[in-house]
């Protein structure tokens, strides 16, 4: 098979980890005999920098005419000021909108290997495994009205949680799809008791359970879930939310993994190239220092394979490499041990079968 992927490296850690991702698709690409293409554009604050906005009309092209987009990481404190007119952040907002990937898919599964790796209980952790589906275009993050009013000598300060009910019904729909070739379970994550786009949410979830009467469903409140993901995360198949409690719960649920650099994502639409990227952002706290834990990245890949290119043989190759990698005692420093990103990415490489 031949395809074209666009490598959106960005900024920080992000350069770091996508080479070495990189690096295991080409090697998985040689194994299996297909010829992937890479192609690297500009996003974020190294766009900023070269051409004045996060995410340019070239870049948004390129990832339009692949057949997957890989991404690395956006911003630093480089970007940081909180009244500067470009963010590195905008860039990674606009190119979901603009390739219309309403869905984040964010697994997490606890590997036999790392269960003291994480603060919570070993016992708690043992079967871990489950999904995060987060819608990702619509709510807090794109509501309208947004921005900053000055009225009578005041600051006002405003961001709109809004969703269309078919906003809310395809992102349901994929995640009881989704449940079906898992454990059948569904839990709906919404603030019901307090906002009207949770009421909605809720209304049309249990729509879409009566439909779907082999996945059991329920609903939770958001801040119970944060609470429930740290107490009986075993508990949980298939989570389904909107934007901002999925992005909140995410980086929570690494925690049940072990660690931030763990965790990858798909972002698929309807029709059009799916983008994979790791959840985690640029860590400039450890950029530059090549000792980022690119397991994230290659997991992303594997989806990207799974996902992108419908490779899913390879997907599982890649998967069974990292969790082999993990096994036999490989670790980076945010895990305790001492490889560099790239003797990481190598373990994973030479484990491909
Ligand atoms: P972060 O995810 O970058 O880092 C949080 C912590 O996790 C840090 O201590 C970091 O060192 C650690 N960490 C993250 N990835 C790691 C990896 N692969 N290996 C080892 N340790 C890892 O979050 P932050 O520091 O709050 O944000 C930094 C910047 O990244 C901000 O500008 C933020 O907007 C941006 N961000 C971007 C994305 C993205 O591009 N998808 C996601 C999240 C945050
Ligand atoms: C993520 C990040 C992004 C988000 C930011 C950087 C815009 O935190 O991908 O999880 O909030 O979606
Ligand atoms: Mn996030």
């Amino acid at each position: 098979m031949k395809s074209r992927i666009v490598t959106l490296p960005g900024d920080g850690i992000g350069p770091e980890v996508t080479a070495e991702a990189v690096r295991v698709l080409e090697a998985i690409a040689k194994h299996k005999g297909h010829s992937f293409s890479f192609a690297e554009y500009p996003l974020g604050g190294c766009s900023i920098e070269k051409h004045g906005v996060a995410l340019t009309e070239e870049t948004l092209s390129a990832c339009k005419a692949a057949d997957a987009v890989l991404l690395g990481a956006v911003g630093g404190p480089k970007w940081d000021n909180p009244t500067a007119p470009v963010r590195p952040e905008q860039g990674l907002l606009a190119i979901r909108k603009g390739l219309g990937l309403y869905a984040n898919l964010r697994p997490v599964r606890s590997h036999p290997a790392l269960l003291d790796s994480s603060p919570v209980k070993a016992e708690i952790l043992e079967g871990v495994d489950l999904l995060v589906v987060r819608e990702l275009t619509g709510g807090l993050y794109f509501g309208e009205p947004k921005g900053r009013f000055e009225e009578n000598g005041r600051t006002r300060a405003v961001d709109t949680m809004e969703y269309y009910d078919y906003e809310v019904e395809r992102i349901l729909n994929l995640a009881f799809c989704l449940a079906k070739s898992r454990r059948k379970k569904v839990t709906s994550v919404d603030k019901a008791n307090v906002l009207e786009t949770s009421r909605l949410w809720r209304q049309i979830a249990t729509e879409l359970g009566k439909g779907n009467p082999d996945v059991s469903l329920e609903h939770m409140l958001v801040d119970t879930a944060s609470m429930r993901l740290i107490t009986s995360p075993a508990n949980f198949d298939v989570i389904v939310t909107e934007n901002t409690f999925g992005d909140i719960l995410t980086d929570e649920a690494s925690v049940l993994a072990g660690s931030m650099g763990l965790l990858p994502s798909a972002s698929l639409g309807e029709g059009g190239p799916g983008l994979f990227e790791p959840i985690h952002g640029s860590a400039p706290d450890i950029a530059g220092r090549g000792i980022a834990n690119p397991i994230g990245s290659i997991l992303s890949a594997a989806l990207l394979l799974r996902y992108g290119l419908r490779l899913e043989q390879e997907a599982s190759a890649v998967e069974a490499a990292v969790d082999k990698a993990i096994s036999d005692g490989l670790r980076t420093t945010d895990l305790g041990g001492g490889l560099t990103t790239r003797e990481m990415a190598q373990a994973v490489i030479d484990r491909l079968v």
